[in-house]
């Protein structure tokens, strides 16, 4: 039950996103053979690099400072409770490791944080918020 219910999230997430793809998110940051994967894959639906759709932007997902690897499991099986605020990601495991290590290394460097931010501490990072 459980299961089906967040397949049909994505579904009707998806079909409310593709609507958005022209109307509102650029998708002019996103290199060409990242934006193939990503529309292969969905991912586009409700991911941009820089702006918050129905996921959190890339560049957000990429100051938590996971390693490549650890993006590629949580592809594969996310923890919602990472993103209090969002609704469930469904789990894609469609996408070939291959493919899903490629997305991985392209969202971790989208991470600008260290020059902008400089000076702060980072203990902010690591510690999960209870929400
Ligand atoms: C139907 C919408 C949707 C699609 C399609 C989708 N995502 Fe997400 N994604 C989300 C939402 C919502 C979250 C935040 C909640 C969560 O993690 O469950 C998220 C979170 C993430 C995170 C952060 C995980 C964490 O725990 O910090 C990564 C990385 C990610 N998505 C990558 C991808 C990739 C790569 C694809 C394509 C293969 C993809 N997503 C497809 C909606 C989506």
């Amino acid at each position: 039950m459980k299961k089906s219910f967040g397949f049909l999230f994505a579904a009707a997430a998806l079909a409310l996103a593709s609507f958005d793809v022209n109307a509102q998110a650029p998708t002019g940051d996103i290199p060409p053979d990242m934006n193939a994967l990503m529309s292969k894959y969905t991912c586009i639906a409700c991911h941009r690099p820089n702006q918050r759709l129905v996921g959190p932007a890339y560049a957000d997902v990429a100051k938590k400072k996971y390693s490549d690897e650890e993006i590629v499991n949580l592809i594969y099986n996310p923890i919602p409770s990472h993103w209090p605020g969002y609704p469930p990601m469904a789990p894609m495991k469609q996408v070939p490791k291959e493919d899903a290590m490629k997305l991985a290394t392209w969202i971790n460097s989208l991470d600008k944080s260290p020059a902008k931010k400089a000076g702060s501490s980072k203990a902010k990072g690591k510690g999960k918020k209870a929400a």
